[in-house]
């Protein structure tokens, strides 16, 4: 197949596009200066003359903090090209799957989130998100929305490379005790893309590792399982602290488990423990050549 992936800069869609090319697909690799999703129109040019059998959209704006100053970038970025790839994929018959994340949610659930439950984002990140996923269910309604949370690997920037970095130097830690969910890695993820594009499969989804933790919890077991992986960790208890002495400009859910029963349906293997996968990216992360 044909599968064009955007936001190959990413931490996501760089082993997405890795991925496919290792099972044989023709693999047309889009970062910002071939499709920049702040040019909506030649962004849908792209897709027309490509014409791809799946479009993979892991391009996103991701800065969730930022996204409350600019908001016009953020919905531009995640609703308004994301609709014109998904009209233009409707066009000739292809296929979408766009990437989106638990802040559709408001976190005041207090049992993990299925698909069909209310959305509410608190903040423009999450708003932008979720208009991207109905903007692009109404250009093609047999479109993937893939909702993940908490993502990390070992491309590009995320929390777990940055608490190594900090654990490594011997920085003192104060991590919020009290926001749950589930960290989720790339390689977990981009399993369930190719399951999905297999089955040629349509509708919302809800794909994180299982399990729970807080990012407390998330930064304690990085540096534990940093050091088994033979990281050398200079910093010792991470403090826990709450939301309120960490004020930033976006509001996070409190709570934004996902529930995976309807995807665990669809995957040829068992979801793993958040944990087991955090143990996996770190040893592969520490013989790593190419990741920054
Ligand atoms: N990170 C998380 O914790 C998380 C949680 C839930 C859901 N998600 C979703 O998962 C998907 C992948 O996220 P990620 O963590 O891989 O994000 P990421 O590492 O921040 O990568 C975002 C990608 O989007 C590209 N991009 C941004 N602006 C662009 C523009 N104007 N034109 C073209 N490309 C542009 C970036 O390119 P540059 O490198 O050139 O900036 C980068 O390749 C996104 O849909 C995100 O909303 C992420």
């Amino acid at each position: 197949m044909k599968i064009l992936v955007t936001g190959v800069t990413g931490q996501l869609g760089s082993e997405v596009a890795t991925e496919f090319k290792r099972f044989g697909h023709e693999v047309i690799a889009a970062d910002r200066q071939s499709l920049d999703f702040l040019q909506p129109a030649q962004a849908a040019a792209v897709i027309r003359l490509q014409q791809p059998d799946w479009v993979i959209n892991c391009a996103a704006y991701t800065q969730v903090d930022k996204a409350e100053s600019e908001p016009a970038q953020a919905f531009i970025i995640n609703r308004d090209t994301p609709a014109q790839l998904a009209k233009a994929v409707a066009a000739y018959g292809g296929r979408l799957l766009q990437l989106s994340t638990d802040f559709v949610f408001d976190g005041a659930q207090t049992r993990p989130y299925v698909e069909d439950d209310a959305t509410n984002p608190l903040g423009v990140y999450g708003r932008s998100k979720l208009e991207g996923e109905q903007a692009v269910q109404r250009e093609l309604p047999g479109a993937v929305i893939l909702r993940t949370a908490w993502v990390y690997g070992a491309h590009g920037h995320n929390f777990v490379k940055t608490m190594l970095r900090l654990a490594t130097a011997g920085s003192p830690l104060r991590v919020v005790s009290d926001q749950r969910g589930t960290p989720t890695w790339t390689s977990d993820i981009v399993a369930a893309i190719v399951a999905l594009v297999d089955q040629q499969a349509s509708g919302v989804f809800h794909f994180t590792a299982s399990g729970e933790t807080s990012w407390h919890g998330f930064a304690s077991a990085i540096l534990e399982e940093a050091a088994s992986a033979g990281f050398t960790i200079r910093t010792g208890k991470v403090e826990p602290i709450a939301t309120t002495e960490y004020p930033t400009p976006a509001t996070r859910p409190v709570y934004s488990v996902l529930n995976t029963d309807k995807i665990s349906a669809c995957l040829p293997f068992t979801i793993p423990a958040w944990r087991d996968s955090l143990k996996n990216m770190l040893q592969e992360y520490a013989t790593c050549a190419d990741c920054s």
